[in-house]
C-alpha cells in the first residue's frame, strides 16, 4: 500500500472543482486517508517547492499557491504515486491528455489545478510538511 500527497491548488478550489477531483480519485479506486482545506502558509509552500527555489517562476509559484484556500490530501492505494500522476496528467496542460484532470480543466502550467508527489521520497517529504502522523488514518487494516 502506497501513500501520496495531493493538492487541489487555489485555482481548482476557486473554480469549484473539489468534488470533481475527489470523485475521480475515489472512482479510480484510491482512498483519501487525510484531508484539509486551508490557506497554505508561505513557510510550508517554500518548503514544499524548495527544489524549484532557483527557478525564475519560484516567486510566482509561491504567490499562487498561497493566494487562497487549497485542499491537501494523503491518497492511499496500490501504486498510488504513479496512478495519481496519470490521473492528473502532464504538468504542462498543453501536453495533458483529455480524460486527465489537467487535460480537462487547465490550459497553463502556472494554473494547473492539482499537484501530486512524483516519487516515494517526495511523497514522504511532502506528507510530512502538510500533515502530522496523528492526522492520517489508514484503510489497510479494514480492506
Ligand atoms: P506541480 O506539479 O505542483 O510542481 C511544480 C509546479 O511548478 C508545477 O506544478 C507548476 O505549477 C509550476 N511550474 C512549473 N513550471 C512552471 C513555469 N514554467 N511557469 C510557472 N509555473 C511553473
Amino acid at each position: 500500500m502506497e501513500q501520496t500527497y495531493i493538492m487541489i491548488k487555489p485555482d481548482g478550489v476557486q473554480r469549484g472543482l473539489i468534488g470533481e477531483i475527489i470523485s475521480r480519485i475515489e472512482k479510480r479506486g484510491l482512498k483519501i486517508s487525510a484531508m484539509k482545506l486551508n490557506v497554505m502558509s508561505e513557510e510550508s509552500a517554500k518548503e514544499h517547492y524548495k527544489e524549484h527555489a532557483e527557478k525564475p517562476f519560484f516567486g510566482t509559484l509561491i504567490d499562487y499557491v498561497i493566494s487562497g484556500p487549497s485542499v491537501s490530501m494523503v491518497v492511499e492505494g496500490k501504486d498510488a504515486i504513479t496512478i495519481m500522476r496519470a490521473v492528473n496528467g502532464a504538468t504542462n496542460p498543453v501536453n495533458a491528455l483529455p480524460g486527465t484532470i489537467r487535460g480537462d480543466f487547465a490550459i497553463e502550467t502556472g494554473r494547473n489545478v492539482v499537484h501530486a508527489s512524483d516519487s516515494p521520497d517526495s511523497a514522504k517529504r511532502e506528507i510530512s510538511i502538510h500533515f502530522k502522523d496523528s492526522e492520517i488514518t489508514s484503510y489497510s487494516k479494514i480492506d
